[in-house]
């Protein structure tokens, strides 16, 4: 009936039929209860179901459930947008709306394609990305994104891009330790720069953490360097905060931890605290400018359907407010020092298993040691799941990746849990059980 996604469609598992969330935890339709320790891709900081946010949807739903959103606005995206533009400190003039991250992306691609259409630079077609960089799943951003399993078959079809090797913090690229570390990582983007500067239109890329790539952490250095190098040579930062915005890496946005300020900014999953799909991409006043023109081709031609959903819009406002009113920052702090506390215990109990130990914010990071095939189809990674499941715990290894990213508010006790299910499973695995 569903074609589920990420799912190999070859003796596919029963999906778990789940009726009830809370807070942290989901209810299947027997009773059981899980943890989710990943916010279900990391959508739910909040936790599930959080009665303000539920709220503000069915306050909403009393007024106005939708409208197109050209020709008309509303409260509930007019008040978003605001609020938006206020916790990014005025570096953007316009919202753009979509409803996932990938959207938000394309968005990003094509304004800053249209950007150099638009004034007269039509040579600067070409976008730099990461070899482990994931953006999303349309074509746009699959060209984007590193190539992998993901977008591999898709490679007729994807637009020219330049990729580089990721920055990576805890297996250098270039063979440095943190101490000697002078962003050697970027010096072949800089030199690709000196001698093509004039036909690069941006980098693309996945701010402090690759997500999707393996969890991959790197220093705020490197988004200062690429920076420099992208306003050196008139090129954008195409800045995807989908995974990393809204408090994940321990401020606000990435960015802002970088100290930063790009022109494009795409932002999506916690921004509704997960409760509806809804995403943006923010623009600065430099781009919206090459767009104020009565020249009807160089019109910015892009919205989706839903786009701007007066719904998810009053979601993600709750979302928002709730992040400000929350000390959140301070929960997302506490919540770094306990996964570094737990995740470093166990990474200590077993070092043969363990290759690397990572914790920034509200991402914890246990990567497997596994000897033969490591990444994505890593073949024991559907025994983990399985076996993080049968212990009440949702955890979803990117391979031999074992990662958290739990709501900000998890509780002490569950979090413990999710510990004991990893320390169980490592124990079992060891033993071949
Ligand atoms: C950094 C990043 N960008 C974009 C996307 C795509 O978002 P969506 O799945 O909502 O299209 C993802 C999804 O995991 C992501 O991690």
């Amino acid at each position: 009936m569903i074609w589920y996604p990420f799912t190999l469609q070859f003796e596919p598992d029963s999906p778990l039929k789940i009726v009830r969330a809370e807070r942290e935890f989901l209810y299947d339709e027997n009773g059981n209860s899980y943890i989710d320790a990943i916010s279900s891709w990391w959508v739910s900081i909040h936790g599930h179901n959080h009665p303000k946010i539920v709220q503000a949807i069915k306050d909403q739903l009393d007024k106005l459930d939708h409208v197109l959103l050209a020709g008309f606005t509303h409260e509930p995206a007019e008040k978003l947008a605001a609020e938006l533009l206020k916790i990014t400190e005025g570096l953007f003039e316009k919202v753009l709306y979509s409803d996932n991250g990938s959207t938000a992306v394309e968005i990003m691609i094509k304004l800053a394609y249209q950007y150099f259409q638009n004034t007269g630079e039509p040579e600067r077609k070409v976008f730099l990305k990461f070899d482990t960089s994931y953006h999303g799943d349309t074509i746009g951003t699959m060209s984007v994104g590193g190539n992998s399993i993901f977008n591999r078959v898709f490679s007729g079809l994807l637009f020219p891009t330049k990729e580089f090797k990721s920055p990576n913090c805890s297996f250098c690229p270039v063979g440095k330790k943190p101490v000697t570390c002078n962003v050697e990582c970027t010096n072949e983007i800089e030199d690709y720069f000196r001698k093509n500067g004039q036909r690069i239109a941006g980098i693309a890329i996945e701010p402090l953490i690759l997500g999707s790539g393996g969890m991959i952490f790197y220093k705020e250095e490197v988004l200062q360097k690429l920076e420099k190098l992208a306003n050196q040579y008139g090129a954008f930062l195409l800045v995807d905060e989908v995974f990393t915005g809204f408090g994940r890496t321990g401020s606000f946005f990435a960015y802002q931890r970088a100290g930063i300020k790009p022109d494009l900014v795409a932002m999506a999953k916690g921004l509704s605290g997960g409760a509806l799909p809804i995403a943006v991409t923010l623009a600065s006043q430099k781009i919206h400018s090459a767009f104020i023109t009565p020249e009807p081709e160089k019109a910015f031609y892009h919205g989706h359907t839903m786009t701007g959903n007066p719904l998810a819009c009053s979601a993600a406002l709750a979302s928002v407010e709730l992040l400000q009113g929350e000390g959140f920052l301070e929960q997302v702090n506490r919540l770094e020092s306990k996964l570094k506390r737990g995740l470093q215990t166990i990474a200590d109990e077993f070092p043969k298993s363990i290759r690397d130990c990572r914790v920034l914010g509200a991402v914890g990071v246990l990567e497997l040691e596994v000897g033969g095939e490591s990444g994505y189809t890593y073949p024991g990674n559907k025994i983990l799941k399985k076996k993080f499941l049968e212990k009440g715990v949702l955890l979803r290894p990117l391979g031999n990746i074992i990662y958290l990213t739990p709501p900000y508010r998890i509780g002490d006790s569950s979090l413990e849990k999710v510990f004991s299910a990893i320390r169980e499973t490592l124990i079992e695995i060891s033993s071949g059980n």
